[in-house]
């Protein structure tokens, strides 16, 4: 069986101009994973090329540190068994044309450069720590336990 473990997620700057950040929140809540860290901030110039430093190098680096630092994005910590993975299936592809109807992108978002929603890559297994730091102090994320654990898992 599968790690209970945490995961970061961020809703970008078109998720909260667009309203989508408790549609975001309800689909991770709803599945049985826990919020266990949460903040609304807008990124600095100098966060937004840490958080995307693996493409530093991308052609479209400079249209992306533009893009998530233009408006206030809700960063956030999940926590569940098998986390990284279940919320990269619940997110969907990258690419919203390419996204099955029925994942967040998939459902609102049609454009590359506006997929509404970001998480830890779940094939990159220092993502989480390095994610989860950028923005995170230890004492910020809450322990505690939801009242449908012995519901949701065996
Ligand atoms: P994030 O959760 O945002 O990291 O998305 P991802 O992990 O699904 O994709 P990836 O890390 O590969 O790319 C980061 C972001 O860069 C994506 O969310 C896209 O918005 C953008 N992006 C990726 N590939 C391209 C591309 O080929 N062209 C453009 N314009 N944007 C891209
Ligand atoms: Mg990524």
């Amino acid at each position: 069986m599968s790690e209970r473990e945490r995961t970061f997620v961020m809703a970008k700057p078109d998720a909260v101009q667009r309203g989508l950040v408790g549609e975001i929140v309800s689909r991770l809540e709803e599945r049985g994973l826990k919020l266990v860290g949460a903040k609304f901030i807008r990124m600095s110039q100098a966060q937004a090329e840490e958080h995307y430093a693996e493409h530093t190098d991308k052609p479209f680096f400079d249209d992306l540190t533009d893009f998530i630092t233009s408006g206030p994005v809700v960063p956030m910590v999940w926590e569940g068994q098998d986390a990284t993975r279940q919320v990269r299936g619940i997110i969907g592809d990258t690419d919203p044309a390419e996204a099955a109807p029925g994942t967040i992108r998939g459902d609102y978002a049609l454009d590359l450069g506006r997929n509404v929603v970001h998480a830890a890559d779940h094939e990159d297994p220092g993502a989480n720590e390095r994610e989860i730091d950028l923005y995170f102090d230890e004492e910020e994320l809450v322990d505690y336990e939801r009242i449908d654990e012995t519901w949701l898992y065996e």
